[in-house]
This record gives structure tokens, C-alpha cells and sequence, in this order.
């Protein structure tokens, strides 16, 4: 099939040209497409026989090397950027580079594991556990992923049937005209709050997921200490602070990150980078094509205004004291910073309450979390909501936490549906661990 683009004033003469042929000739505001007939694919990446490498580095030559190589191709996706002798890291090969690539890591002797052959069939197989948009929001469950309608759908059905409680909350609009829709669960008016923001990065489909789990075990367990924190807390989520690009990964990309900006011939800011905290210092780039592109300036982002403002305008009033990020994956629970490895005021009661809430996981699932700085445990990294949230808006208790699966997972993003409910269970059971032991310390008086 062939499909061109073509500009206004060669239209009028392919439409002349075309006519006799009977050729299909289709024309919107933006762009015109002429269509030889039988209905044309979906605009949807791709990936197959694309492979995950796991590499090492063990000398300084060989992380030169992997920093050029990042620069250079669009056909490598790191999962992370080449930092330190010892560090391991995933990288996404493209199947036309994968000989290529393989020559590289034989010449330059580097240790590696090849994690995934083809990775278009974990995206096969998490596409098949989506419900379709179409259907009601009250089927909504923890057994497969959901289009943001169906996730809005169900916090409005949640809220009527929770009148009390609940209520929905709207941060504003995202840069497609997407509203920001959120829900405080409310038990008495001058409880001190927990904020929750989830999905900031589109691809990481479990964060949504695990905060819609984390009002439902709110609204409904039989546990007499969720019960406890549900009545004693005020609890504010917002499942998916970047609607355009969640949409993205269900319609177009399944490996989509940032929003959906334009920037001339590419698109998208990583929101996690773009936040008014030393801003583009560390861990970040200028380049928007990049995953990472800190964005034009700080704050640049109607996506990041709207939590600004949220914030600001509710910090005092809705005494916010607790902010959680929700990403996946590499099973991390961190605390800030994430642009310094110096040291936060209250360093020791993050890194205590971290590791308990670490070893609580353990004894639930058996999962080992890595408990630390953002900075010391996954990568420096600057214009961060939690650091924003921490030193700017004052809030003591912040969290940003990599959910499943591993650091060398095979299925990068892609978590399989059927772990959804354990990983929320667990993540729940840190914040609840977190929160507990950070009111023992007098946090919350
Ligand atoms: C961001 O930082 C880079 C590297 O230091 C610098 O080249 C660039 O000009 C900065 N961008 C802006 C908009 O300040
Ligand atoms: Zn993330």
C-alpha cells in the first residue's frame, strides 16, 4: 500500500491526476492522505525482533564508548546512561542494528546477557490484557490495564458510590486538552494528607494501576490498619498526570515516555525533568529528542503547572505532609535528592522508614527493594517532582518508588497483568510501613 503527503498546491493537481483512477483521496485540516484502497495499518510502532541486551562495564573505555554510542543512534534505547565501571545496564537494540551491535559488545569485550529476543511479543501479549475503551467503568479491575477513559470512569463511579469520601478532583489541562482528574478520599476534614501522582512517565503502565489499587484498598479493606489509615489520613491520587502520553502508548507507542509537546520535528518533555528544583544541573538533556529532555525551561509544561499549582495552592490547606511518585521499574524506594548525592535535612528518618518499608515488602512477596537516595540509588538526576516537593513545598516525607519487575527485567515496562495486584499490594504495604513508622516519629503531629 502507498501512502503519500502531500502540500495544498500539489493536491489540486494529484486530485485532477487521480481522478480518472479512481483512487480514494482523503483530506483534513493538517494533512491529506491518498489511499490506494484496501484500509491502511494503524500508525503503531513496532518492535519486532528488537532485543534487550544487559551489558557491564568494566573499564573506563568501555562506558566512553556506550556515552558516544547513545549520542550517535536513535536505534538504541538505554535504559539509563553509561555512568560507572561495575554498572549494568539494559539497552532496547533495533533489529536492523542487532549484528551490529553484537559486534561491538565481542570487540570491545564487554560482558552482557542478551534478556529478551524479541520484544514486540511482550507488547503482543500486554495489549491482549487491555479491556477495550468501549467498555463500562464499573468493570474496571486488577487483572488487566485500562485506557485513561475507563480510569476516569471508574473514580467517577468510585465517587458515587462513596459520597462521603470522596470526591474527584481536576488539576487542569494537559498540552492535548486532557483533563488532570484526580480523587481525594477524605475522613475528617483536619487530617494531615498523603499525596500520590502516578503515570508522569506514559509507558509505566503499573503506576496508574497501583494507585487506583491503593483507593480501592482504602475504600474497602477488611484490615483494621488500612481501615486506620484511611480514617486518620486524607489521601489525595492522582493516577495519571500525563494523559496525552499515557494515550499515546495504548493508540501509537507502547514504549512512549514524556508528554506530547511539540518541539519542531520531535515531540515530548520528560515531565520528571522538568520540574523548578535545579532544573537541566544533572542527569537530563537540552535535546528533545532525547527520553530525558529537561524541556525548553523550568516549569515549561502545562502538565508540571498544573501539579505546581496544585501543590502550592493545597500544601497548607489540605496539610499535605506525605508525597509518593509512582514509576516502575527496578524495585527502588527512594527519597530525595535526586540532583545532589549531599545529603537531605532528614537523610536518616527517610533512609530508616525506606528500609523497613523495604523489608516489609520482603516479608510479603519476597521481592527485594533497594532503599536509598534517588541520587545514590538509580541514577543523579535533576527537575525531579519529588525533589520540587521536598525542598520547594516543604513536604518532609517524599517518595518516588521503582515498582516491578527487577533491574535486569526482561520485559522492561511491560508488565504482565497478572502481576498487578502483588505489586500494587506491596507498594501499598511500603507507603502504609512509611507512613506508620514516619507518624511514630511525630511526622504528622
Ligand atoms: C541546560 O544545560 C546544558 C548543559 O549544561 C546547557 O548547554 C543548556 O544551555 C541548558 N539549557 C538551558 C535552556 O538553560
Ligand atoms: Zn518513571
Amino acid at each position: 500500500m502507498l501512502t503519500w503527503l502531500v502540500g495544498a498546491r500539489l493536491l489540486v493537481i494529484t486530485i485532477l491526476t487521480m481522478a480518472a483512477s479512481g483512487i480514494k483521496l482523503e483530506c483534513g485540516d493538517e494533512i491529506c492522505l491518498i489511499d490506494a484502497g484496501s484500509p491502511p495499518p494503524p500508525d503503531q510502532a513496532r518492535y519486532d525482533h528488537y532485543r534487550i541486551y544487559n551489558v557491564q562495564f568494566d573499564n573506563q573505555e568501555q562506558i566512553e564508548l556506550f556515552q558516544k554510542l547513545e549520542d550517535q543512534s536513535d536505534s538504541l534505547t538505554f535504559i539509563g546512561h553509561a555512568r560507572e565501571i561495575g554498572q549494568k545496564l539494559s539497552i532496547l537494540v533495533a533489529a536492523h542494528r542487532v549484528a551490529d551491535f553484537a559486534d561491538l559488545l565481542k570487540t570491545y569485550k564487554l560482558k552482557h546477557r542478551v534478556l529478551t529476543y524479541n520484544f514486540q511479543e511482550k507488547i503482543d501479549r500486554n495489549m491482549g490484557e487491555v479491556l477495550p475503551e468501549s467498555i463500562d467503568a464499573t468493570q474496571y479491575d486488577w487483572q488487566h490495564f485500562f485506557h485513561l477513559k475507563t480510569i476516569y470512569g471508574w473514580m467517577d463511579v468510585m465517587a458515587k458510590k462513596y459520597p462521603d469520601l470522596l470526591t474527584v478532583l481536576d488539576m487542569g489541562k494537559s498540552t492535548q486538552g486532557h483533563a488532570i482528574k484526580g480523587i481525594k478520599l477524605a475522613s475528617k476534614p483536619d487530617n494531615k494528607a498523603i499525596f500520590i501522582e502516578s503515570g508522569i512517565h506514559a509507558r509505566e503502565w503499573i503506576a496508574p494501576a497501583t494507585a487506583t489499587y491503593i483507593i480501592n484498598e482504602l475504600l474497602t479493606s477488611q484490615d483494621a490498619g488500612v481501615q486506620k489509615l484511611a480514617k486518620n489520613f486524607n489521601w489525595i491520587i492522582f493516577p495519571c498526570v500525563n494523559p496525552d502520553g499515557y494515550k499515546y502508548t495504548f493508540e501509537h507507542d507502547r514504549m512512549w515516555r514524556k508528554n506530547r509537546q511539540l518541539f519542531g520535528t520531535c515531540r515530548g518533555v520528560d515531565l520528571n525533568r522538568n520540574y523548578p528544583d535545579h532544573w537541566n544541573s544533572t542527569g537530563s538533556s537540552s535535546d528533545p529528542t532525547r527520553y530525558d529532555f529537561a524541556g525548553p525551561s523550568a516549569g515549561s509544561e502545562l502538565e508540571t503547572q498544573c501539579l505546581l499549582q496544585f501543590i502550592r495552592s493545597n500544601v497548607q490547606k489540605e496539610q499535605i505532609k506525605t508525597y509518593i511518585a509512582l514509576h516502575s521499574y527496578s524495585q527502588m524506594l527512594m527519597f530525595p535528592y535526586g540532583y545532589t548525592k549531599e545529603r537531605v535535612s532528614n537523610y536518616d528518618d527517610l533512609q530508616e522508614f525506606g528500609k523497613k518499608a523495604a523489608a516489609a515488602i520482603k516479608a510479603e512477596s519476597g521481592r527485594d527493594y533497594v532503599s536509598g537516595s534517588l541520587y545514590e540509588t538509580i541514577y543523579p538526576s535533576s527537575g525531579g517532582s519529588m525533589d520540587w516537593a521536598h525542598e520547594e513545598a516543604g513536604i518532609p516525607i517524599a517518595y518516588t518508588f521503582e515498582l516491578r519487575g527487577p533491574p535486569d527485567s526482561q520485559d522492561l515496562f511491560i508488565l504482565p497483568a497478572v502481576e498487578i495486584q502483588p505489586t500494587a499490594s506491596e507498594a501499598f504495604t511500603a507507603i502504609r510501613t512509611i507512613v506508620e513508622a514516619a507518624d511514630e516519629k511525630g511526622y504528622y503531629n
